[in-house]
Formats: structure tokens, sequence, C-alpha cells
């Protein structure tokens, strides 16, 4: 992989500490964002331990205007970067019969407005240089209406749409752009729910399969791919076949005990 730095946004857990310490094992210096820096601190000894090259950046997505400054930053100190990895991101499952603006407020500010906050950050430095990769998480929630999952769906088929976008903008500058759609893959996200989670993978999985293709700047990267074949299909029939079809999909664990 000739990734000689990248910045990683949720690395402090799951798909994004997985895919750092991948990248860092294969000599890649790597920038660990997330808010939780003692989890950060030691993904950077790990990887440091082991002979690989780590910085730390205690960053909250939500908050864009920091988020900007600091990877703005970190590009002029570490004299690039060549990848940009939003990853950061929460999960919240909430029948729309109980929705309300204060549940879902910080997922749409950390889903969507922080992943391009991040991805934009360096972009036109990233074009003067010819180079560069920005990388989004998204999801398969982004490509079918799911039930319960209507705000995290929306969040991150907005940042699929923007991510399709820009790839066709950036054409010929050097710079790639990638969309993962993942499926279940267990990670703290997912830990408290309850109901089967079909075709889960581990996050080091996850991780492999996203690595294995990434260098090959695909426009997107898709798994289990049965898995966002189907939610494709689904999405595009009729809407009266699509929503018989769609309610007959198991609704996810909620998460509303927040006194919201
Ligand atoms: N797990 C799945 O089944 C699944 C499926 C499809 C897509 N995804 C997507 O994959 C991405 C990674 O999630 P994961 O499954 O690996 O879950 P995870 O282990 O919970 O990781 C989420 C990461 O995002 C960070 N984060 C959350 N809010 C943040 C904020 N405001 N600012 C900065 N960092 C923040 C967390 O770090 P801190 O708490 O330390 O800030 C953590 O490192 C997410 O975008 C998620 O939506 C997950």
């Amino acid at each position: 992989m000739d990734y000689r730095t990248a910045l990683i946004t949720g690395a402090s857990s799951g798909m994004g500490r997985s895919v750092a310490r991948s990248l860092a094992r294969g000599g890649t210096e790597v920038v660990l964002c997330a808010r939780r820096v003692p989890e950060l601190e030691a993904l950077a000894a790990e990887i440091r331990s082991a002979g690989g090259r780590a910085r730390v950046v205690e960053m909250d997505v939500a908050d864009t205007e920091r988020t900007v400054a600091s990877i703005r930053a970190v590009d002029a100190e570490i004299g690039g970067l060549d990848l940009v990895m939003a990853n950061a991101g929460i999960g919240r499952a909430i029948d729309a019969k109980r929705l309300r603006w204060e549940r879902i407020s910080q997922l749409c500010l950390i889903n969507f407005n922080g992943a391009i906050a991040t991805l934009c950050a360096v972009l036109p430095e990233m074009v003067k240089r010819r180079r560069g990769h920005l990388v989004g998480v998204s999801s398969v929630g982004a490509l079918a209406p799911f039930p319960g999952v209507g705000a995290y769906g929306a969040s991150k088929a907005g940042l699929s749409m923007f991510l399709a976008s820009i790839r066709l903008d950036l054409r010929g500058t050097g710079v790639a752009v990638t969309c993962i759609h993942p499926g279940f893959v267990r990670t703290e996200m997912t830990a408290h729910l309850k109901k089967p989670m079909p075709l889960a993978l581990e996050s080091d999985e996850a991780a492999d399969l996203i690595l294995a293709k990434l260098g090959s700047h695909p426009a997107e990267i898709n798994f289990p791919v049965s898995m966002t074949a189907v939610a494709r299909a689904v999405a595009a029939l009729p809407a009266p076949l699509r929503d018989a079809a769609l309610l007959r999909f198991p609704t996810p664990d909620e998460d509303v005990d927040d006194g919201a």
C-alpha cells in the first residue's frame, strides 16, 4: 500500500483502530483521531513498539471548525496526508413514532457534518499536490430505507452521495475517492444489539477487506456483497413493493433511554 501518511477518524476502537493498526504495520505513518485520547495513546504505543509511526490528535468531529483546523495543521506538519479516512460515526435506532430532534442531532452532526468536514479539510491541498485518497465509511444502511434507522441511514446516504459526486469532479486530479458500505461488524457500536446480526464480521476482518481493495482506488467497497446487493435491489423496487419488502425486515433494537 503506497500511503506514506494516513489520518483516520474514529481510530480509538472498531474498524478505525483495525485499519490504522494494519496501515502502520505496512509502513504508513498514521494520525489517530477520536475523542478518547487514552485509547488512541494505547494504540499509538502498540504501533511504536512494533516499529511503526503514529501521532495522536484529540478530535470531536462534531466540532467541525476545530476538526478542519486540526487536520490542516497535521497535514502541514507531516508534509502532506496521502489518505484521509472519515470513519468516525455513531449508530442509533429509533422508531419514528418516538423521534425527537434531541435524540438524533448529535448523530446527524457526527455522521454527516463531521465526515464532510474531515473530507474537505485538505482537499484543495491534495489537488495542488495531485496526490491523495479521500475515503468515507458509510453503511449498507445508506442503500435502502430500512425501518427504525431513518436518521442513521440518511446521514450515511448523504455521505455516500457526497463521495460519489466529488469522485466525478476529482477525476484526473490525482485525488481518489472511495466510499465504503459495510454490513454488520462486531464493534463497540453493535455490542449492545441483542438481535442477530446476519453475516457479521469482526473489525479486523472488515479492515482486511477494506485494505485489500483500497489501493486500487475503487469507487466503492461493499461487504458483504450479497447484503449490499439485496439492499440496492430492494431500494430500486417501486415504492409499494419496496415498503412491503422492507417492512419484513426485523426492526433494530432501539436506543431511546436517553431522557430526551
Ligand atoms: N459496526 C457496524 O456494524 C457498522 C456497519 C456499517 C457502518 N459502520 C460505520 O463504521 C464506522 C466505524 O464504526 P465502528 O463500527 O468501528 O464502531 P466503534 O467501534 O463504535 O467506532 C466508532 C469510532 O468513532 C469515534 N467517534 C464517535 N463519535 C466521534 C466524534 N464526535 N468525534 C470523533 N470521533 C468519534 C469513536 O471514538 P471516540 O468515542 O473515542 O470519539 C470510535 O473510535 C462508523 O462510521 C459506523 O457508522 C459500522
